[in-house]
């Protein structure tokens, strides 16, 4: 592996990073001159597929696959929507580029729309980033007043619209199918899929969802090359067929119990270990790491002894994670009760849960009053049983739930119980000394102070 220079945070830090001038003194907006109207847009497709991209909002799915699914020869219009919801628990990293470096952004949005033929594009951003709103709203003044967005842009015949959309702050926002709901004007459910969006999206038309950080990723494949791409993250798992790789530079929000909590830049595949060590300065008082989320709180958890994980789109799936997600790392030191971090994801995936779905609507709120029945010392062993069940029955039965936050809601529910079931066990009982061996029903708890 070539030796790695952070590129998607190189301008961060630097005075005005968020202006036009200083992103062109640092090269900015010269990788979309060598694409526009030089390379035909079907080619520029191509080239990300053949980069190894893959998406950086949760799934990992492949950037120029995707594009692919896009109706060949299509009258148009076609949608392009910058995913910039970020409302995942402990997720920052779409927030620092949109802060300090809202034109790399813009550049790679550009690059993705001319590829995939649209014309007007989206820019769906969560309402609770304020500097991110004001920074892009100024980038995109900017473009417009320079020529870089509207019609026949970088002097090309290739026109683009850009309309920054503020959400409504909710984390459902943020699937593909509830932003682009939300996005017409109404409430944020997620749509049953197929139709997917690349046939039927935005306003019915053939659209594409991409994240922030895929968006600045195809501007440096375009900067830097294929090779340069691939050189950085880790090859496919000979033993695992539907590993696709992991290449690129990567974000990692790093935050929880460490000395230097951050947005840091590095290669896919990096450890936990190594980004507490190398970046984040190590867990902080001098005391021990207990466990971390390796990618956002629907990921699930990995205790201290598997901090050798490695973070690509691969690694946390072999520690019985739901997958890499957004990178984002918080970290728990040994203070941290389990049946405190459990209770906290059950509330906040009710809370967020859209209701359209039996098994995730109902599956969250019951987790989360077992939970909190536990938490005030009320619990019974038989209580983390029932818990398994509901972590089985929310999400895992597939076709049962129109989107995946149900998945993300059963996977910290399903793994902790496995991998801390002694602490459950051991907190109940001393928590609940008569009782905790009674079999009988116990009266549930008001919940009035949780919503
Ligand atoms: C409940 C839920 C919330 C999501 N939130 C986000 C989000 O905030 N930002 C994001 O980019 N993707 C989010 N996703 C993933 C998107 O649906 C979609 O896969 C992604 O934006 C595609 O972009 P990518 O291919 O560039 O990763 C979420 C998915 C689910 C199920
Ligand atoms: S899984 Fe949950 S959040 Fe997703 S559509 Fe169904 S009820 Fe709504």
């Amino acid at each position: 592996m070539a030796e790695f220079e952070p590129v998607l945070l190189a301008n961060v830090g630097k005075d005005e990073s968020w202006t036009r001038r200083v992103y062109e003194e640092t090269g900015g907006y010269q990788a979309v001159r060598k694409v526009l109207g030089k390379i035909a847009p079907k080619d520029v497709a191509e080239t990300v597929k053949a980069s190894g991209l893959r998406g950086r909002g949760g799934a990992g799915f492949p950037t120029g696959l995707k594009w692919t699914f896009l109706p060949q020869n299509h009258p148009g219009p076609i949608y392009f929507c910058l995913n910039a919801d970020e409302s995942e628990p402990g997720t920052f990293n779409n927030r620092v580029l949109m802060e300090d470096d809202p034109h790399q952004v813009l550049e790679g949005m550009m690059i993705s729309c001319y590829a995939t033929n649209c014309k007007t594009a989206y820019y769906f951003m969560r309402c609770e980033y304020p500097l991110a709103y004001k920074r892009t709203l100024n980038a995109i003044k900017e473009c417009y007043a320079a020529g870089y967005l509207g019609k026949n842009i970088f002097g090309s015949d290739y026109s683009l619209d850009i309309f920054l959309h503020r959400g409504a702050g909710a984390y459902i926002c943020g699937e593909e199918t509830g932003l682009i709901e939300s996005l017409e004007g109404k409430r944020a459910w997620p749509r049953i899929k197929p139709p997917f969006p690349a046939v039927e999206g935005a306003f019915r038309k053939p659209t594409v969802v991409n994240n922030v950080e895929t968006a600045a990723c195809v501007k440096h494949i375009f900067d830097r090359g294929v090779d340069w791409f691939k050189s950085i993250g880790v090859p496919p798992d000979p033993n695992n067929p539907r590993d696709a790789g992991s290449y690129g530079p990567k974000l990692y929000c790093l935050s929880g119990h460490i000395n230097k909590p951050g947005c840091y830049e590095a290669p896919l595949g990096i450890t936990v270990t190594d980004l507490i060590e190398k970046y984040g300065g190590g867990i902080w008082k001098g005391r021990k790491a207990k466990a971390c989320i390796p990618g956002g709180i629907s990921m699930g958890i990995l205790k201290a002894d598997e901090f050798h994980c490695p973070l690509d789109f691969n690694g946390p799936g072999k520690f019985g994670c739901l997958g890499l997600g957004t990178a984002a790392v918080v970290v728990m030191d040994e203070t941290v009760q389990m049946v405190d971090y459990l209770m906290n994801s059950a509330r906040f995936f009710s809370h967020e849960s859209c209701g359209q779905c039996t098994p995730c609507r109902e599956g969250t709120s019951w987790a989360t009053k077992l939970l909190t029945r536990i938490k005030a010392g009320k619990g019974r062993l038989k209580d983390l049983d029932l818990l398994a069940e509901i972590g089985d029955t929310i999400g895992i039965m597939p076709g049962t739930t129109i989107c995946g936050l149900a998945d993300g809601a059963a996977w910290p529910l399903k793994n902790t119980l496995k991998k801390y079931r002694g602490e459950l066990e051991e907190y109940i009982k001393r928590t609940n000394p008569d009782g905790w061996a009674n079999t009988e029903p116990v009266r549930a708890l008001q919940l009035l102070s949780i919503h």
